[in-house]
């Protein structure tokens, strides 16, 4: 039997961790591309390399989406049926701050890699998956985003992803490659990174919770987004490959809640009553009740959130949930995983992870 070959950028992100998980229970042989860095950058999937049932089934490859020599190696060696372009500098904050550097790694990085497979004469053999995003739509021209939907990009981030998915289109009508654009809305997971707002969230409730930390900084706590779970986003990228044509599809849950409210419905599921105070940068919440016994480290009255000025960006997004209505369609897709269920599984995650390196800090 002959398995698929996928090559997936930025394994050892969020979405390509699972993404391999997925495709090796898929029965595909995948490669993934990592980057030199200077300390350990492959946690989240360690334990996939650790699997002895994945023995040659699963490969990593120093690589880099800035040096197109690496990436037309690797594409000519693997001849890949399947490519994920996941690998980004995916902070939308961090991208006001190294413009240049997003927009290389985010714009000329997809197009070093469309262009590999064209070099590599791969043009009808291999597919190929970008990963574009809801910040596209930024300064929303329509109550519900979808595929037909006006862009308007304001971060760099968003600028650098949309010259993305504009050149894996032209890729896709000049050379006739498969090539497809999955405009995914947020999407969280205890394997999201710590700098975003939802793992920002659950990791510092839980550091409160064991005394490690005293008091969470936010931005823009009324900001709305529609909040997903990786793991069924990733079914979908490959969905997105699997369709009898190259297309574009929004993936979201059609759910839409603010920053506030994710915020107070984790504090719901450790019953741990809140009470917000204040307005703007004044704004705070103080801990109100909680179990005693259970949590030893709280104090009634406890200021537990503030609002700094640092975490609000130079142009705000406030607004985004999607109109997912063609992919239901099309390629039948349901969200599987609802925000409370999402809540639970990252708060119950970050407090697990938190007892742990408590025990360590004390030793
Ligand atoms: P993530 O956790 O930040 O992962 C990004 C990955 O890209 C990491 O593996 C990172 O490597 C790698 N990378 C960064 N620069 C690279 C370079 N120059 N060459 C090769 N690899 C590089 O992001 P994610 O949440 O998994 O998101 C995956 C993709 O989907 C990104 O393109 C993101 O922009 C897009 N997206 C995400 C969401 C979301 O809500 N998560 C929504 C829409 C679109 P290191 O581990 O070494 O840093
Ligand atoms: N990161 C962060 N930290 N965001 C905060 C904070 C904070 O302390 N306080 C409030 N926010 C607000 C942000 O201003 C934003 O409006 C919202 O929370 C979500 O921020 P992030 O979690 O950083 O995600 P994002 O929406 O900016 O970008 C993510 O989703 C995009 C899809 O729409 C990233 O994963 C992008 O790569 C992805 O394309």
């Amino acid at each position: 039997m002959k398995f698929k070959k996928a090559l997936i950028t930025g394994i050892t992100g969020q979405d390509g961790s699972y993404l391999a998980e997925f495709l090796l229970k898929k029965k595909y042989i995948v490669h993934g591309i990592k980057r030199k860095s200077s300390s350990f950058n492959t946690s989240r999937i360690d334990h996939i390399y650790d699997n002895k049932s994945y023995k040659n089934k699963f490969y990593l490859h120093y690589g880099d989406l800035l040096d197109p020599n690496s990436l037309t190696d690797l594409i000519n060696k693997i001849k890949p049926d399947e490519i994920y372009n996941l690998a980004a500098q995916s902070h939308v904050g961090v991208s006001f701050q190294l413009p240049n550097y997003t927009t290389q790694v985010n714009s000329l990085g997809t197009l070093n890699l469309l262009h590999a497979i064209y070099d590599c004469g791969l043009e009808s053999k291999t597919k190929f998956y970008q990963a574009s995003t809801s910040e596209l739509y930024g300064e929303i021209q329509e109550s519900r985003q979808s595929e037909k939907t006006s862009f308007y990009p304001k971060s760099p981030y968003a600028t650098s992803k949309l010259f993305a998915y504009w050149i894996t289109k032209n890729y896709r009508e000049s050379y006739k490659i498969f090539a497809s654009n999955g405009i995914l809305f947020n999407h969280e997971s205890p394997r999201r990174g710590e700098t975003f707002v939802t793992r920002k969230i659950t990791m510092g409730i839980s550091k409160i919770i064991y005394g490690l930390d005293k008091c969470l900084y936010l931005g823009n706590i009324y900001s709305l987004r529609d909040w997903g779970h990786a793991r069924d986003y990733v079914e979908m990228c490959w969905k997105v490959l699997q369709y009898k044509k190259p297309d574009d599809f929004v993936i979201a849950t059609e759910k839409q809640y603010s920053v506030k409210y994710f915020v107070d419905e984790c504090f719901k599921y450790l019953r741990i009553k809140i009470k917000w105070y204040g307005n703007g940068l004044k704004e705070y919440a103080k801990i109100v009740s909680f179990d005693y016994k259970k949590y030893p480290f709280l104090k009634k009255n406890m200021i537990i959130i503030r609002i700094s000025r640092k975490y609000f960006r130079p142009n705000e997004v406030n607004n985004l949930i999607g109109n997912a209505s063609k992919a239901k369609k099309l390629l039948k897709w349901k969200p599987k995983t609802n925000i409370y269920q999402l809540i639970k599984e990252m708060m119950d995650a970050d407090l697990e992870y938190t007892r742990k390196s408590q025990i360590k800090y004390k030793l």
